[in-house]
């Protein structure tokens, strides 16, 4: 598969075969992680792989947090079902950025501009770890709504730093059709 065959066929994918992933891949994948550019060369990425029984755990705490968000009247948006679908995926592996602040804590501006510098190479990480599982065979799920659990992930996790996503990884088990996309003209210009 090369590479522009790998962007083209990719998906999100929600529902995984109960099959667990080899280390070796796992690591491949990360290698594949690795090796993305970022800002400076900084690398502003720490990677926690989740497997096995404390799945349990991390889908229960992402429950919790969205059952405490609806009892305040709030809105958890997709985090329910998002957990239910880590709750399947064999592996989930996060993604901290150890030099980055909290969402809240205040900053200069020159750390919010190297926060933005180190948000897209962490980006630049996470889709070649998504395009590296489509090579070697896995769905994977790029998940935001791990934010909604923002603290007590991070706690669990024993990770300092800014936690930024999750990306769940496991043997598909459907294969989802293409969702749309605005077409090149509406989205670029050529000057
Ligand atoms: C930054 C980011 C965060 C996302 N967070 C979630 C999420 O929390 N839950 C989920 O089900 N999908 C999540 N997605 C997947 C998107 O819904 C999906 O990429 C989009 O609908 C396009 O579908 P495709 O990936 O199959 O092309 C996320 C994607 C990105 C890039």
């Amino acid at each position: 598969m090369n590479t522009l065959e790998a962007i083209a066929s990719r998906r999100s994918v929600r529902r995984f075969e109960d099959r667990p992933i080899p280390r070796e891949t796992v690591e491949a994948i990360l290698q594949a992680a690795i090796q993305a550019p970022s800002g400076k060369n900084r690398q502003p990425w720490r990677f926690v792989v989740v497997s096995g029984e404390k799945r349990a755990t991390l889908v229960k705490i992402l429950l919790d947090a969205v059952a405490e968000a609806k009892s305040r009247g709030e809105d958890a948006g997709s985090a329910e079902g998002t957990a239910h679908v880590m709750e399947r995926a064999p592996v989930t592996v996060f993604v901290f950025n150890p030099i980055g602040t909290d969402p809240w804590a205040p900053r200069s501006v020159d750390q919010a501009f190297q926060e933005l510098v180190d948000v897209q190479s962490v980006g630049a990480a996470i889709e070649n770890m998504l395009l590296a599982a489509q090579e070697l065979g896995l769905g994977s799920l790029w998940i935001a709504d791990v934010l909604y659990a923002y603290e007590e992930l991070r706690s669990w996790l024993g990770e300092a730093g800014q936690m930024i996503a999750a990306i769940s990884f496991g043997y598909a088990a459907e294969r989802p059709a293409p969702r749309p996309r605005r077409a090149l003209d509406e989205t670029a210009r050529w000057l």
